[in-house]
């Protein structure tokens, strides 16, 4: 038997909470050499993804329903850092990836100009980093910003086809004072129930909160800074742990993420609208928001879907998606 197979047959023998310690210290590597906050600059595809938030950050921005005249200087100037940095060290490797956080610039500067601000400085680093990488700023042509939705299109569009379906679901940042009828609400989670899971065993569940507790929730996430408070219902999806065995220790987060994105293409269907929201943090934060908001501990909360009824017109971000050449391998 080869050192494998021994390490194997030995692990095999343990008892299944040691057997766990060894999955946790093997994630630990994996965290250590693949999380994009660590090295990040000596890694083109870190580099790529840190910048692709960053570049979402000032679309998000401009897709609040109110923004402060002059918002997001500071995360310009530095995604503007970072893509100078970029160019330098990747730039022959990978050019056209550019394009999209330019073009998203370039929407955010015709912004502050329709605002009467003036941004002289990250219009200087903008031409000079254009320069640099040999671009000519005119052609940047890539979808970028954010464009105004009427929610009657939307909402025909939702029940027209599956294609229609999901080219018209949007993250959306602000929502009518109304809140969201019952009814419409659990017509969506029984569409969502239709979901797949590991041996059906559906270990998924939703909390649904309204009004202050949602926007106190939202507070507590930390991702919608500037609109919290304009989310008057949050639905936490969980997935429960008890469901599964010794050998799916992370099971739990593709039956949940499965059955939340199922969610919220229902709940665009019923003609709601939704923004998904992060849960991926430390398990520290996770457990305090539990406790606050009375979701017991075997329950790991996977995502907040914010819901709503939708004004009659909205600003969405583009968001415009990587080309399925970039995401895809065939083999
Ligand atoms: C798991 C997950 C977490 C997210 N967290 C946040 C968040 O904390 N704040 C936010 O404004 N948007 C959040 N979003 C929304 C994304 O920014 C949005 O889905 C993405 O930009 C694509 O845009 P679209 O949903 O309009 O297609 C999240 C999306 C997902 C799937």
């Amino acid at each position: 038997m080869n050192m494998v197979r021994i390490k194997k047959a030995i692990l095999a023998r343990m008892p299944l909470t040691v057997q766990f310690l060894v999955e946790v210290l093997a994630y630990w590597r994996r965290l250590c050499r693949y999380n994009a906050s660590i090295r990040t600059n000596r890694d083109r595809q870190k580099m790529q993804y840190t910048i692709l938030r960053e570049n979402h950050i000032i679309e998000k921005g401009m897709s609040m329903r109110n923004t402060r005249r002059g918002f997001g200087q500071a995360k310009v100037t530095t995604l503007l850092e970072h893509l100078l940095q970029y160019n330098r060290l990747f730039g022959t490797e990978d050019k056209s990836f550019l394009d999209y956080p330019l073009s998203t610039i370039k929407a955010y500067i015709a912004y502050q100009h329709r605002d009467g601000v003036d941004i002289a400085a990250i219009e200087d680093t903008f031409v000079q980093l254009c320069r640099e990488a040999g671009l000519d700023a005119d052609a940047l042509q890539l979808p970028a910003g954010i464009e105004m939705c009427k929610a009657a299109d939307l909402k025909q569009q939702a029940r027209a086809d599956f294609e229609s379906l999901l080219y018209s679901r949007h993250s959306m940042r602000y929502f009518q004072d109304e809140l969201p009828s019952r009814e419409l609400l659990e017509k969506a989670l029984k569409l969502a129930a239709r979901t797949p899971s590991a041996c059906n065993r559906q270990a998924w569940h939703t909390h649904i909160y309204f009004g202050d507790e949602s926007h106190e929730l939202l507070r507590m996430q930390d991702g919608c800074r500037g609109f919290y408070d304009d989310i008057h219902c949050s639905i936490v999806v969980t997935a429960d742990m008890k469901g599964f065995l010794g050998h799916e220790p992370f099971q739990c987060y593709v039956d949940g993420g499965l059955y939340a994105q199922n969610l919220i293409n229902a709940l665009h269907y019923v003609g709601l609208g939704t923004i998904p929201l992060s849960c991926g943090f430390m398990t520290d934060k996770l457990l305090a928001m539990q406790r606050r908001f009375g979701i017991p501990e075997n329950e790991t909360m996977v995502v907040i879907i914010g819901t709503g009824v939708m004004p009659d017109e909205m600003k969405i971000a583009i968001s415009t998606r990587r080309p399925v050449a970039a995401t895809n391998t065939y083999h």
